[in-house]
């Protein structure tokens, strides 16, 4: 059954009622977006939990979206996910104040400042690496986690003590985990029932990385800081009036650079290992490359392991779409925008389309070595005035802890078949956390 919108012929198609296909989309966005290419085309209109949406993954239209006027646009779905990263995130801001947060928050994440966490982020691997069991099964995931956990902890915090590292640890992974996604997708289930239930249990986790930011704020802005962490920049940042940014404006960049720093990163890591240990023939190409480079600013240029990175993030994107919520009349694609709905990009419908990725489903690193991929079409970080802060920090990461990994053994999947999605908050990752048994490199 579809619905039209817009007047004459141009109508955009979609499905009258969406809830079987938001529940296909919740299950997998990768298989939802392909059914839907084939059933409404694209672009298509969904009407979600959230609002009207307008999906595409086109590359022109795309581009339209990105390129366009930042000011033109709004942020989208801001109710739902400002309980969990607060309301003053660089998420969910828009216009001069979001222009001021992201110049603020990106100089640790691009250029020398970056490269210096170059050895941290290889030390971080290495320290993992040590503790895999010699013998037996354990997860890939949180293994991954808790390298990227490090490299954020000292990123954004300058923390390095083991101790209060593995604190922190515990206190984002539990608040994490206690997102179920449904909350984010179906507002109305943020709410307590008598202290029960998962938005119950999300407070609680909450409530303690809050203490803990809190904490860390007042200790920091009462002792004459050094180092060169977010939090400092945070804390020495002044408006055009000269005044500091306020503590609670302070705590929402902190829990968004906590949360998008690591948890995306390490789903990343874990699909390029899941496809690495799927194809040895790929993964002993790696190690060849990579021969006996140790310098950071080498193994991030070696080619083969960008492709295999850039591979990994196309065939298994993170995150599954992006929206923008246009401020004024828009049209796309001639078909008019009805007021009040939103314009997605959608990268798991983009990364599929086998018109430019033939063979999609495949993981084929060579792509990015052989074709010169249309931007646009490959847009794992999202795009325009909104892309991604943490993007290249994210593949510098990415490309070291691999190097590290890859080198000290060999990982092979308990159950090499395919593995299925799983939504993880905003993210997608692999269902069961992809356990692994390690052998060590003589
Ligand atoms: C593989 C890892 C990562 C992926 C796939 C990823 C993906 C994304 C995507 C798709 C967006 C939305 C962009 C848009 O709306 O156009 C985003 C935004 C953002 N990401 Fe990442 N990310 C990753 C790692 C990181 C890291 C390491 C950081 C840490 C600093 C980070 C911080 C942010 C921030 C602050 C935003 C909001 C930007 C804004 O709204 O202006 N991300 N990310």
């Amino acid at each position: 059954m579809q619905q039209s919108v817009g007047g004459g012929t141009s109508a955009l198609s979609g499905p009258r009622f969406a809830v079987p296909y938001i529940v296909h989309y919740l299950r997998d966005p990768i298989a939802f977006y392909a059914d839907a290419r084939r059933r409404w085309g694209d672009p298509f209109m969904l009407n979600s939990f959230n609002g009207r949406l307008v999906i595409t993954g086109r590359a022109e239209l795309v581009r339209e979206i990105f390129a366009a006027d930042p000011a033109s646009f709004g942020t989208w779905g801001a109710d739902a996910v400002a309980p969990f990263i607060g309301p003053t995130s660089v998420l969910l801001t828009s216009g001069a104040r979001h222009r001021r947060q992201r110049k603020l928050l990106m100089p640790p994440f691009h250029g020398a400042r970056m490269r210096a966490y170059g050895e941290a982020m290889m030390q971080a691997a290495r320290r993992e690496v040590a503790g895999w069991p010699r013998q037996g099964v354990f997860r890939l995931l949180p293994a991954m986690q808790r390298i990227s956990l490090a490299v954020i902890v000292e990123t954004v915090f300058g923390i390095r003590d083991a101790v209060r590292r593995a604190d922190w640890s515990s206190a984002i992974v539990a608040t994490m985990d206690a997102v179920h996604p449904a909350m984010l997708f179906i507002p109305s289930l943020q709410r307590e029932f008598g202290g029960i239930g998962p938005w119950a249990r999300f407070r609680r986790a909450m409530a303690r990385l809050d203490a803990m930011i809190a904490a860390e704020i007042t200790a920091r802005r009462t002792r004459d800081a050094d180092g060169d962490d977010v939090l400092r920049l945070l804390l020495g940042a002044t408006d055009e009036d000269g005044l500091a940014m306020p503590d609670d404006e302070v705590r929402d960049q902190l829990v968004t650079l906590l949360v998008a720093g690591h948890e995306t990163t390490a789903l990343a890591l874990s699909w390029a290992l899941y496809e690495l240990a799927r194809d040895p023939a790929s993964c002993a190409r790696v190690r060849d490359e990579l021969g006996d480079a140790t310098a950071p600013d080498v193994i991030t240029r070696l080619p083969l392991l960008d492709a295999v990175c850039q591979e990994t993030l196309r065939r298994h994107p993170v995150v599954a779409d992006v929206a923008r919520l246009p401020l004024q009349p828009m049209t796309l694609d001639g078909y008019p925008i009805p007021p009040g709905a939103a314009v997605m990009p959608a990268i798991a419908a983009a990364h599929f389309d086998p018109a430019v990725f033939p063979d999609p489903a495949a993981f084929r690193p060579e792509r990015f070595l052989e074709q010169h991929v249309a931007p646009y079409a490959f847009f794992p970080f999202g795009g325009g005035a909104r892309r991604c802060i943490g993007a290249a920090f994210a593949l510098y990461e990415m490309k070291l802890a691999l190097a590290v990994i890859v080198r000290a053994g060999t990982l092979t999947l308990r159950d090499p078949g395919p593995v299925s999605i799983q939504h993880r908050g905003l993210t997608l990752g692999p269902r069961g956390g992809l356990p692994v048994r390690f052998v060590a490199a003589r």
